[in-house]
């Protein structure tokens, strides 16, 4: 399957073909994800929460997105990846969001993510200027959790939702590739969807979006406690690891690991030197 890029996603709106999008952390999932033909690949700041345990996202760091950035790039070989700029990276100043953007795409990302509009906007041509692709993020931003006073859906009410829709518009007319929708009305995001030339990927936003993202972790059933209600848990892999290292455990404690299979026998002749 060929490389995918910026303009091949463009060309699968065009198409009506949906687009598939996973956020990853490492090189084993990251590698099991572009096997299986996943066109999007994210490095997220979910990272803070699911893959560090913390309470939100806003520790996530620019270093710490390029460290994993690195460690998914290695896995990655067909589908284009995409880092997130985190919490301040881009509303210090132009300056700055260059050079942070910049470390995303020296540690292999192809393009960037930026969380909502104010201060985001006018950062897109900018970037664009300087070869870095911008993807938008609206609806549920995760880096304004005390702004927005939880993480509800965003959208709902008739101002709200034309704001959203107007929001898309600019982040589409200042030259973003694409845009994430996060935990908006169904209806709303098959409107927005609809309306933008640029491919809209969904996050419980319906599923009426030119394509769909989650965290891998949370569908693989890796990530502990309650699911939000839009993912779908398509394997439960932390159940299936408890009890391989409960049985190791066991196995160790009673003497049955390691086997004879799993040790190394000397050669004889050293042996008697001993
Ligand atoms: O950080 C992330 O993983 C994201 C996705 C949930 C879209 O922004």
């Amino acid at each position: 399957m060929d490389k995918v890029t910026v303009n091949r996603l463009a060309e699968m709106k065009r198409e009506g073909q949906r687009i598939t999008a996973l956020a990853a952390y490492d090189f084993p999932i990251a590698s099991l994800i572009d096997a299986a033909g996943v066109d999007l690949v994210l490095v997220g700041d979910s990272l803070g929460m699911t893959f560090r345990g913390e309470e939100n996202t806003l520790t996530v760091t620019v270093e710490d997105i390029a460290y994993h950035t690195r460690a998914v790039r290695r896995g990655v070989k067909r589908a284009l990846l995409v880092a997130d700029m985190p919490f301040l990276s881009c509303h210090v100043s132009a300056e700055k969001t260059l050079e942070n953007a910049g470390k995303m795409i020296i540690s292999g990302a192809e393009a960037v993510k930026l969380e909502g509009i104010d201060g985001v906007v006018e950062t897109v041509p900018r970037l664009l200027a300087a070869g870095v692709p911008v993807m938008g993020h609206l609806g549920l931003t995760p880096q304004s959790i005390h702004k927005l006073g939880g993480y509800k859906v965003q959208g709902r009410q008739g101002k709200a939702a034309q704001k959203l829709f107007d929001d898309a518009r600019r982040l589409e007319e200042a030259g973003a590739f694409a845009l994430v929708l996060e935990c908006v009305p169904a209806e709303l995001a098959a409107r927005v969807s609809e309306a933008l030339a640029i491919p809209a990927i969904g996050i419980g936003a319906g599923p009426d979006c030119d394509g769909q993202i989650l965290v891998a972790n949370d569908m693989l059933g890796l990530t502990p406690g309650r699911a939000p209600r839009f993912v779908k848990r398509y394997a439960e892999l932390a159940d299936a690891a408890k009890t391989a290292i409960e049985t190791y455990v066991r196995e160790t404690r009673g003497g049955a690991f390691p086997a004879a299979e799993h040790s190394y026998p000397a050669e004889p002749r050293r042996l008697k030197a001993v």
